[in-house]
């Protein structure tokens, strides 16, 4: 019999739909709105709109529609920065069903940036072509405003704001439903269908350019409840992160070197020719782990990005978020260099799903940065990841919307264990730990003692309440750190210090956690 966080008497009332969302980002929100609105759905969030990942994506979203461009270069792109580890069936669902995605966001009457050829694509790190549809540098904001109003609309969604996402039901290897926190009530909300889009966990970083809310929660939830998750060990840090003055960590878009803007070190030297052909517009893993090593052969950790070239009006036009934050922080970006450190910005392990979003629990769906399609391999390439929620969120209504339902939901029955006493290690120094251990470059002999220290902290013991996000992250963490100590290579966004070669013979794999099993490499 399985164990929940909350036992049945915590639990003061049940409703019933036939599909729960959780997570209200891109992918939520476009999976929301392409179930069948005959279906009742709930869609359920811990945080307003303006703190998902999706809202604070700049950049752009990936779609091949230029003149000079095709499916089959960004499959081949998306291929390259993923470092053998693709599903390259996902690839090109992904890439193929881009044009669609991006007809779609225009029904909904987005309209992007244009210039007096038409769309205006920018180009970003890793692509050989410009194909990023933007809407100047707060696609995210725009494309988050306009599904929000959307499902503002729809009276078959019922939003469940301010809703954190506790377990999710089964009953014999089938979803039931799940158990939600609301202000200061668990209710269950009973469903034959659930679909996880609760975004990733770079929040477990100390240094990250999502919110603290990103903690994969639904991760942690799904990985409970018997899900298989992969690919933990995949982390990509975005190289250009700055700390604003009152220490918030806020992302320089890639699209800013994708106009022309470059890195500089210490001494003022441009570096990147030195570690790849395509220079400040490589790869992000490869530039993150370039900004390590120069700041180590400089002793010095001052890097900056050099945008003063593209001029003033440029800047304020094209960039009129970034412009305005870094005027806030007192840099005016024409006049100077931009201090810049790398942040962990996405995660691309998950819960591992087939290219519909099923995973192996029956009922139980997962897309977006939540789930572990393999689309991204190693590494994602740049603004991959609007597109991933727009096509993979329709893509998990589509196989719902023609499914049947399971109308055995049964609420569940909580099997008590032996408690711990006493409070749980603080959230913080998990976050230090893991942006130490776990960051940029890697060393077995510390992700093996910080595997040790994990397992010793074993949270579910701990009878403390209400500390959910807290167990969650500490659940993830060892899911990361055991992914991280399994590959003993060095690939896309894992690098090992002790194996920093590729090992193709036996890693061109994915490592898959479950609960109660021993990880496997598969
Ligand atoms: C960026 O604007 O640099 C981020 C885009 C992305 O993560 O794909």
């Amino acid at each position: 019999m399985r164990e929940y966080l909350v036992s049945n008497e915590e639990i003061t009332e049940d409703s019933t739909f036939d599909v729960v969302v959780i997570g209200a980002g891109i992918a939520g929100m476009t999976a929301a709105l392409s179930i069948d609105p005959k279906l009742k759905v709930a869609l359920v969030s811990k945080a307003p709109c303006c703190e998902s990942s999706t809202y604070k994506a700049q950049g752009g979203m990936a779609v091949a529609v230029g003149a000079d461009d095709s499916i089959s270069l960004h499959i081949a792109d998306t291929l390259r920065v993923g470092q053998g580890v693709c599903c390259e069936e996902a690839v090109e669902v992904l890439t193929g069903e881009g044009p669609k995605a991006l007809e779609y966001l225009k029904s909904l009457s987005a309209v992007f940036s244009h210039n007096d050829q038409g769309l205006d694509l920018t180009r970003e790190g890793g692509h050989s072509r410009s194909r990023v549809v933007h809407y100047y540098d707060y696609t995210g904001k725009y494309i988050a405003e306009l599904l929000d109003n959307e499902v503002s609309k729809r009276s078959n969604i019922c939003c469940i704001i301010d809703a954190f996402l506790i377990d999710i039901l089964t009953d014999e290897g089938s979803t039931t439903g799940c158990i939600i926190k609301e202000g200061n009530r668990l209710a269950i909300l009973k469903a034959g269908a659930v679909v996880i889009a609760t975004g990733g966990y770079s929040g477990l970083f100390a240094r990250s350019t999502n919110a603290l809310s990103s903690n994969g929660d639904g991760i942690a939830a799904a990985y409970r409840a018997g899900a298989a998750i992969a690919d933990m060990e995949f982390v990509q840090f975005h190289p250009t992160a700055f700390t604003t003055l009152s220490g918030k960590v806020f992302l320089l878009t890639e699209a800013l070197r994708g106009e022309g803007a470059f890195l500089r070190n210490a001494v003022g030297e441009r570096f990147m020719l030195n570690y790849h052909a395509s220079a400040d517009l490589a790869p992000r893993d490869v530039v993150s782990r370039a900004i390590l090593k120069e700041t180590q052969r400089q002793r010095s950790k001052a890097i900056f990005l050099d945008a003063r070239h593209l001029g003033r009006m440029c800047l304020m036009n094209r960039f009129k978020q970034v412009y305005a934050e870094l005027a806030r922080n007192n840099i005016a970006m024409e006049q100077e260099l931009i201090p810049i450190a790398p942040a962990a910005h996405y995660t691309i392990g998950g819960i591992r799903t087939d290219l519909w979003g099923k995973t192996n629990i029956a009922g139980l769906y997962a897309c977006g940065e939540a789930a572990a399609t393999g689309v991204h391999g190693a590494n994602r390439l740049a603004s991959n990841s609007l597109l991933e929620g727009i096509v993979f969120g329709r893509r998990a209504a589509k196989i719902i919307n023609g499914g049947t339902f399971n109308t055995r939901l049964s609420s569940f029955i909580y099997k008590s264990t032996k408690k711990r006493q006493g409070s749980l290690p603080d959230i913080s120094l998990l976050r230090d730990k893991l942006e130490d251990v776990a960051g940029v470059a890697r060393r077995g002999q510390q992700l093996k003692e910080t595997l040790n220290w994990l397992q010793d902290v074993s949270v579910l013991d701990y009878q403390e309440k209400q500390a959910y996000r807290v167990k969650n992250a500490y659940q993830l963490a060892k899911l990361l750190v055991q992914g991280a100590l399994m590959r003993q290579e060095s690939r896309g966004g894992h690098y090992r210090y002790d194996f920093p070669e590729k090992d193709d013979s036996h890693f061109k794999k994915h490592i898959i956690q479950q609960w109660g099993m021993e990880a496997m490499v598969q």
